[in-house]
């Protein structure tokens, strides 16, 4: 069985998404152009927001956010440790110092109430992850934000389409940004990921960061790179982002199965006023290795999303992290498990899942 049934999703949209290959191939249009436009625009609409910007993949939209934010040497920046590395990647990328924090129990989210501890002087913004698809409250961070004068980023990877109350992910901090990568609940057939803001000036940055710096054709202002999203794959993204709604109610059902025949394991909350879209189904099993060898065995995929916290990796052992300095995320890495989730994941096939998962060892 596979982890994302991607193959059965493509075989459900297939002809819409081979008619949309076909018009790209036959416009020439291979960058930028009208389905590039399309999608930006029912991107922006789909998320409520006034500018939804296409680019290469989720770290790209990320390191277009601390550009045009102008984080640079000598700034702090705040993340979760409990992340894809690309979060606190792009911070040092960009020449800043990222600053764990550590998450809640309860939605793997960062802490608000650590937040406090680890603000300095150089704190320059936030980089709030919505893991595993649930939002942290963002209303909260951006209270939290205000008052100390730092940007609000929302690292909305894991979270397209997901919600605090009636606001979308990717909605709500000053700049969003979120990643089409095949597995996400919004996937491309590649590398993809979009940016979003309400702010003018920061969306024209963006525009020209992407673009190498350029503000008309071969004048470049800024040093940047290229960081534009392919428009195959817009065509793509712009076919899926029709049916997301269907595939999130179809999430949702495979997530209440989960909910309600998991045992012997710690199951993830969605908090009161949130929907989560459930990028990963994600529990806790004091005994991983031997739940992921039961699973083994009968042929069902796991995953590990993550096994150790940012704070103790290699690359960023200059910091000077101990193990014992952020415990929740040192808890979950060890404990965190992901099943097989997606719309077009198999009654009979999650069935085989619960059971396996719920056998005495
Ligand atoms: C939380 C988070 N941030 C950033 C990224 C990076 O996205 P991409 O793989 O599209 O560069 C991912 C995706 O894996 C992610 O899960």
């Amino acid at each position: 069985m596979p982890f994302i049934d991607l193959k059965a999703q493509y075989l459900s949209y297939q002809d819409e998404i081979q008619t949309a290959i076909n018009e790209v191939l036959h416009s020439t249009s291979f960058i930028g152009g009208a389905k590039l436009e399309e999608f930006e625009a029912n991107l922006a609409n789909y998320v409520g927001i006034k500018h939804a910007i296409g680019c290469s993949s989720g770290t790209s939209a990320l390191l277009l956010a601390l550009l045009a934010s102008n984080i640079k040497a000598g700034d702090e920046v705040i993340v979760p440790s409990f992340t894809f590395i690309a979060t606190a990647e792009m911070v040092s990328f960009v020449g800043a110092k990222p600053v764990f924090a550590d998450i809640s129990l309860e939605d793997y989210n960062l802490n608000i109430n650590t937040l406090e501890n680890v603000v300095s002087e150089k704190t320059k913004a936030i980089i709030a992850v919505s893991m595993f698809g649930q939002m942290p409250d963002i209303l909260a961070l951006k209270e939290f934000c205000k008052n100390k004068n730092l940007i609000l980023i929302e690292d909305g990877a894991q979270s397209f389409g997901a919600k605090q109350n009636e606001h979308k992910s990717c909605s709500l901090a000053h700049i969003s940004c979120t990643s089409f990568f095949p597995s996400k609940p919004l996937g491309a057939y590649g590398d993809a990921g979009a940016v979003f803001t309400n702010d003018d000036e920061l969306a024209r940055k963006i525009r020209i960061y992407l673009n190498h710096g350029q503000v008309k054709r071969y004048m470049h202002e800024y040093i940047g790179f290229n960081g534009r999203l392919d428009t195959l794959q817009a065509a793509i993204l712009n076919v899926k982002l029709k049916h997301l709604d269907e595939e999130l109610v179809l999430r949702e059902q495979k997530a209440s199965v989960y909910l309600e025949n998991l045992q012997n394991c710690i199951l993830p909350r969605v908090k009161e006023g949130f929907k989560s879209v459930w990028a990963q189904f994600s529990v806790r099993a004091k005994d991983r290795n031997k739940v992921v060898a039961k699973l083994e065995k009968a042929g069902i995929p796991s995953a590990i999303h993550y096994p150790l916290g940012l704070h103790l990796q290699v690359t960023f052992k200059d910091l000077g992290y101990k193990k014992g300095s952020l415990p929740n995320t040192e808890l979950v890495s060890e404990e965190i498990l992901s099943l097989p989730m997606s719309a077009f994941l198999k009654q009979g096939d999650q069935e085989q899942v619960i059971a396996t998962f719920n056998e005495e060892n």
